[in-house]
């Protein structure tokens, strides 16, 4: 299940995704509240060239209609181990989180990444590497289909260590601004990953934590938007109901089509509130992936979009970008019975981003961007700077 609240106007949005075999209203009673593990997140972005958030989005695109979350490669026999490449995953907004791994402890800092599963440790070669100690266990599971994959401790913020499968790779490719990836994905996501079985799935990190720490699969992420300079956050196990600043409500994650394994769910969005909106889409499967960076629109409800706000793209970064935001209207999110409303500042690329970014710096620029329909699969995606 899942629900979504904003947390201020603008800028923070809450996601929380529970299995869907463990529903959040079969939660015990207060008097037996369950644990909640909270741990701070940090905000990055890696603007460079902002043309890469169109080719980065786009290539993320690719891994996600290949189910996984992002790219790997095998060798010619397909059994040996291969590399994970994170070209895409190194999204330009990302948050990522410090994790302890071993006995002693070596520490990593991880992607946080809703759109793959896998527990990836090691792969940034000028980053700490993954080695060995004595809590490190096989898994029984030779070589998985990228890396190497073993049991060790993991320590989440200030939670007991918990054992938990990683994948280590043996050749990685784009891991600069962290070491590995948290995968918040589900199980499912997991599957093919493993070349001797691959029809077995790899227990996530929530699967792990839900068997001791935390009393069911629940995540949720709070995200500071581009600032770069406040905090983000995870909650485990349930939502820190001191950050909604509205009640909560709960929509089943999509359990067939495309999305199932992502936090995947349906929703009808429109340009202008209610009656008096135009909608863009209607009841159609996304999901939010908090390694894309924009918000991704079927190309039909892209193109409805740009007629409604007069938007043009942009030739050299290929963003939409806008005269003035005089009449930009809000979008209408509606999941479950929910509107969130996604104002007009919400919409703008961080206008303070725009000359790192490489943008004309007293241009106006959107955040969303073509979810391109005819490339088949996933074409509706809730990015980062929709979180
Ligand atoms: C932000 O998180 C980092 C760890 O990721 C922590 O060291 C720092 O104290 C946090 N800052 C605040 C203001 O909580
Ligand atoms: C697969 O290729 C690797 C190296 O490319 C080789 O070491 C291994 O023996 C090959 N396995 C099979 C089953 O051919
Ligand atoms: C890949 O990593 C695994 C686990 O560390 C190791 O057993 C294997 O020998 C490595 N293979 C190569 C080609 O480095
Ligand atoms: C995986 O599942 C498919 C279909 O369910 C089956 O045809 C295949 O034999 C299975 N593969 C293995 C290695 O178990
Ligand atoms: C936060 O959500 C919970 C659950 O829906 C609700 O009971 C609580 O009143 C909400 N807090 C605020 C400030 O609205
Ligand atoms: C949207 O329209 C409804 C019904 O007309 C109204 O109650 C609500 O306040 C409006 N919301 C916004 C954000 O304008
Ligand atoms: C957008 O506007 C153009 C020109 O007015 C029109 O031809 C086109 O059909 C419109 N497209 C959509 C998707 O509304
Ligand atoms: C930058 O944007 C402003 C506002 O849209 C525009 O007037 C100006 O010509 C642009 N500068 C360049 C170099 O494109």
């Amino acid at each position: 299940m899942l629900f979504i609240f904003r947390l201020t106007p603008l800028f923070l949005f809450t996601l929380v995704a529970a299995l869907p075999h463990n529903p959040i209203n079969d939660r015990r009673a207060p008097s037996n509240r369950p644990s909640l593990l909270t741990v701070q997140t940090s905000p990055k972005h890696s603007l460079g060239n902002v043309g890469n958030i169109i080719a980065h989005d786009n290539l993320r695109l690719q891994q996600l209609r290949s189910s996984k979350g992002f790219s790997e490669s095998t060798n010619s026999n397909g059994s040996s181990p291969v590399s994970i490449s994170t070209t895409s995953l190194s999204s330009v907004f990302l948050m990522t989180i410090s994790v302890q791994v071993g006995t002693p402890p070596t520490t990593f800092e991880l992607l946080v990444d809703t759109g793959s599963s896998n527990f990836v440790v090691g792969a940034n070669p000028a980053g700490p590497l993954f080695v060995a100690t004595s809590s490190t266990q096989a898994t029984g599971q030779e070589v998985s289909v990228f890396y190497g994959s073993v049991f060790d401790s993991v320590t989440i913020g200030n939670a007991a260590p918990v054992t938990q499968s990683l994948a280590v790779p043996n050749i990685s490719e784009g891991f600069t601004l962290f070491d590995g990836i948290m995968g918040l994905g589900l199980q499912a996501l997991t599957e093919g990953t493993l070349v001797n079985e691959p029809n077995q799935t790899i227990p996530t990190i929530t699967d792990t934590l839900s068997n001791s720490i935390i009393p069911q699969p629940l995540v949720a992420l709070t995200v500071p938007l581009s600032s770069g300079s406040q905090n983000g956050s995870i909650d485990f196990g349930e939502p820190d109901f001191s950050k909604n600043t509205s009640s909560i409500s709960f929509t089943p994650l999509l359990t067939t089509g495309e999305t199932v394994g992502f936090w995947g769910l349906s929703q009808t969005i429109t340009y202008g509130n209610g009656t008096q909106g135009v909608p863009l889409v209607t009841e159609a499967p996304g999901i939010v992936d908090s390694g894309t960076s924009l918000l991704l629109l079927p190309t039909a409800a892209f193109q409805t979009y740009m007629n409604l706000t007069g938007a043009t793209i942009d030739p050299s970064s290929g963003l939409l970008t806008i005269d003035s935001i005089d009449s930009l209207q809000s979008l209408f999110f509606n999941i479950g019975d929910t509107p969130l409303e996604f104002t007009a500042d919400a919409q703008l690329f961080p206008r303070n981003l725009n000359a790192e970014a490489g943008l004309n710096a007293s241009a106006i620029y959107l955040i969303v961007a073509d979810g391109d329909t005819a490339g088949g699969g996933i074409d509706l995606v809730m990015g980062f700077v929709v979180l």
